[in-house]
């Protein structure tokens, strides 16, 4: 294995940037719109208020809220005004956390620490989720020492209840739903795991990552959106990520409470450390100041007539989208998906296939498995290279047609046997060998 030492000497700031730059030529060109993950765009001006607001509190430490009131000040705003966006009302309380997998590492904690005053009984914990839901949560029931229940979907990808309610048990602390799922965009059936939960008095947390910050206005905006937030009696708690629909930076995301008795559940206090009594939030420690003030800022910014405005965009170019793939031969868009999320499949043409040979034309369509078929996160900004994109997907879909699959890449030869293995230890194996060899020195 290579070593790398810290330089004797530092780098002159000029050739620093030169080196990062040529680095940084080789990355993923979010600018142009070409990719549909990772990334989500309103366009230039919200960038730079974020830019601006995160430098700002560049340096700033959200731990302390005495040292730093503002920050305090932004984050409470942040919760409130997020909570007010999903049907809250004063009484709920959340804290931001650096995204999507914190907010459910702590809501998971949370509603494991209150089950276990509340129900004592419970040595076992079980969470039950739809197989849809984000992998996020079988990663903190791993953390957390609770047994993740996968309960397949239906036929419209959505939360089976029936199946979900055959696989509850007296162990069951914990039921998960999305609004929406990650893999087809879909909102689960709340209203009715709500009822359920009531029932049996179990937390129901609505995983709300990726449509949170959208989903309230694309309701506004008149789609049909099932009910989803705190309205639906029987929601526990939500998670919902600033840093995806609600165009902030990286590094935040809402984790809201029905009520703060259950928030309480989240915190953590040592009383015996010799640097003073410690007490925080979340997971971190230090929380960077930047994210929280850039968040607020970004909110602030937009306001509702903002979000409005880009959800509106988005979700024009989403159902157009929508459309134009339908009408292709033989392919189809998987479900009802409510907001800005999808994926499409075919029952004839190679979609593995189909995404490398749009590579070729400088798209990046992500492969998804179990169906096999590939994912669209829409921006706002993807309307302006919309039809570029149906016009290249389009001579892809011919392309490929017939294709054997001898003479697709590795990479979808890979993804294709990967997502067909009866043993899925084999594939978890797999991935966690090949992190452990990419994250090496080249
Ligand atoms: C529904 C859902 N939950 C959780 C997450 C995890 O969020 P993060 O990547 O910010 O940790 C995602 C990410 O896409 C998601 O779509």
């Amino acid at each position: 294995m290579r070593e790398l030492n810290l330089p004797k000497e530092g780098t002159p700031r000029k050739l620093l940037f030169e080196k990062m730059n040529e680095m940084k030529s080789g990355d993923a060109d979010w600018r142009n719109g070409r990719m549909f993950s990772l990334i989500y765009n309103a366009g230039d001006t919200v960038l730079e208020v974020a830019k601006e607001a995160y430098a700002m509190y560049f340096a700033e430490n959200g731990l302390s809220p005495f040292a730093f009131p503002s920050l305090k000040k932004m984050e409470t705003e942040v919760i409130a005004m997020t909570a007010g966006l999903l049907g809250g009302d004063a009484k709920t309380v959340g804290s931001l956390t650096c995204g999507g997998s914190e907010s459910i590492l702590m809501a998971v904690k949370t509603a494991r620490d209150y089950a276990r005053e509340k129900k004592p009984g419970v040595t076992a914990p079980e969470l039950l989720a739809p197989s849809t839901a984000h992998p996020a949560w079988d990663k903190a029931c791993h953390y957390l020492g609770l047994k993740p229940v996968r309960v397949p979907v239906g036929e419209d990808f959505r939360a089976d209840v029936d199946a979900m309610k055959g696989a509850l048990n007296e162990n069951t602390i914990l039921i998960v739903a999305s609004a929406p799922t990650y893999p087809h965009g879909v909102v689960d059936s709340i209203s009715e795991l709500g009822i359920i939960a009531q029932e049996r008095g179990i937390w129901l947390h609505v995983d709300a990552c990726l449509g949170g910050l959208i989903l309230p206005f694309v309701s506004k905006l008149g789609y049909e959106v099932p009910a989803f937030d705190f309205s639906v009696p029987g929601v526990a708690s939500m998670s919902a990520d600033l840093h995806k629909y609600g165009f902030c930076p990286k590094g935040c995301s809402a984790v809201l409470y029905r009520d703060s008795e259950r928030r309480k559940k989240q915190y953590f206090a040592h009383a015996d450390f010799p640097g003073g009594v410690y007490g925080t939030s979340t997971l971190s420690g230090a929380r960077p100041g930047g994210a929280i003030a850039a968040a607020w800022a970004v909110m602030n910014f937009l306001g509702e007539s903002g979000y409005i405005k880009l959800a509106d965009i988005a979700m024009k170019t989403t159902r157009k989208l929508i459309e134009e793939i339908n009408a292709m031969p033989d392919m189809k868009v998987l479900g009802s998906p409510s907001a800005s999320v999808f994926a499409f499949a075919s029952d004839t043409v190679n979609v593995y296939a189909l995404s490398d040979a749009m590579k070729e034309k400088n798209w990046l369509v992500e492969k998804q498995q179990l169906p096999a078929s590939l994912h669209m996160t829409v921006s706002p900004f993807h309307s302006v290279v919309a039809d570029a994109f149906i016009a290249d997907l389009a001579a892809a879909v011919e392309e490929v047609r017939g294709i054997d699959a001898k003479k697709l890449s590795q990479e979808a030869v890979m993804y294709g046997v990967m997502a067909t293995l009866p043993d899925r230890s084999t594939a978890k194996e797999f991935a966690i060998n090949y992190l452990n060899q990419i994250y090496t020195l080249e």
